[in-house]
């Protein structure tokens, strides 16, 4: 097994790729708020190497609440047809405002019309008021060029520890962490 955790988990999330799964890059992502409260949520990874682990989300929603209140955090990947799951654990940073711009510029038009129009976790008296506010935006800007709206960024997870576990027969299963120190990582298995 590589000593890079980052290596290990870029070659899992490539079979994951390979294996036909709808959304490979989908994990769970635990916060807490400044009182303790937990809470967890799908999210998808849009970008992943030893500068962190980068989400995007409505920065006025409960979970981006939490991580300002409270910048530690766990994603959670589990991919069935690997039988496998990766935690990564630690603190989030927000991604730069050239990052988060350059990510919504790629986005496909629909989806920028999108983060404009949910005001994401708030009460919607109706299904009508989306839509209505899809319909305000997209004729607001037309043909022309969507601004990433300020409530709308990324987190970049920086991990303390990212930990491997593999199912095995009878239970067996292998499990691996990474523990941050200094610049390097400590390995250790883990009883399943
Ligand atoms: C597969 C999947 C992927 C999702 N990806 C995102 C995402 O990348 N960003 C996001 O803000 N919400 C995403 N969501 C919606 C969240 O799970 C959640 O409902 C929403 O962000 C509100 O969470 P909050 O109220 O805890 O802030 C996704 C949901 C699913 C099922």
């Amino acid at each position: 097994m590589s000593s890079d955790p980052f290596n290990l988990f870029a070659r899992c999330l490539t079979k994951a790729r390979n294996c036909g799964l709808a959304e490979p890059t989908a994990c769970a992502l635990a916060t807490a708020s400044a009182d303790g409260r937990p809470s967890c949520r799908m999210v998808l990874l849009k970008d992943h190497g030893p500068d962190g682990f980068v989400i995007y989300t409505n920065l006025d929603s409960p979970k981006a609440q939490d991580l300002k209140e409270n910048p530690r955090a766990e994603l959670c990947f589990y991919w069935m047809p690997l039988k496998r799951q990766v935690r990564i654990h630690g603190t989030v940073k927000p991604v730069d405002e050239a990052t988060a711009d350059a990510y919504f510029a790629s986005r496909p038009r629909l989806s920028r019309i999108g983060a404009w129009a949910s005001r994401q976790s708030q009460p919607m008296k109706t299904a009508l008021e989306l839509e209505k506010n899809v319909v305000a935006v997209t004729a607001r800007y037309g043909f022309g060029k969507i601004p990433r709206p300020e409530n709308w960024s990324g987190f970049r997870l920086l991990p303390e520890s990212i930990e491997f576990w593999v199912e095995k027969p009878f239970r067996q299963h292998h499990r691996v962490i990474f523990r941050r120190e200094g610049e390097g990582w400590i390995k250790e298995r883990l009883f399943p």
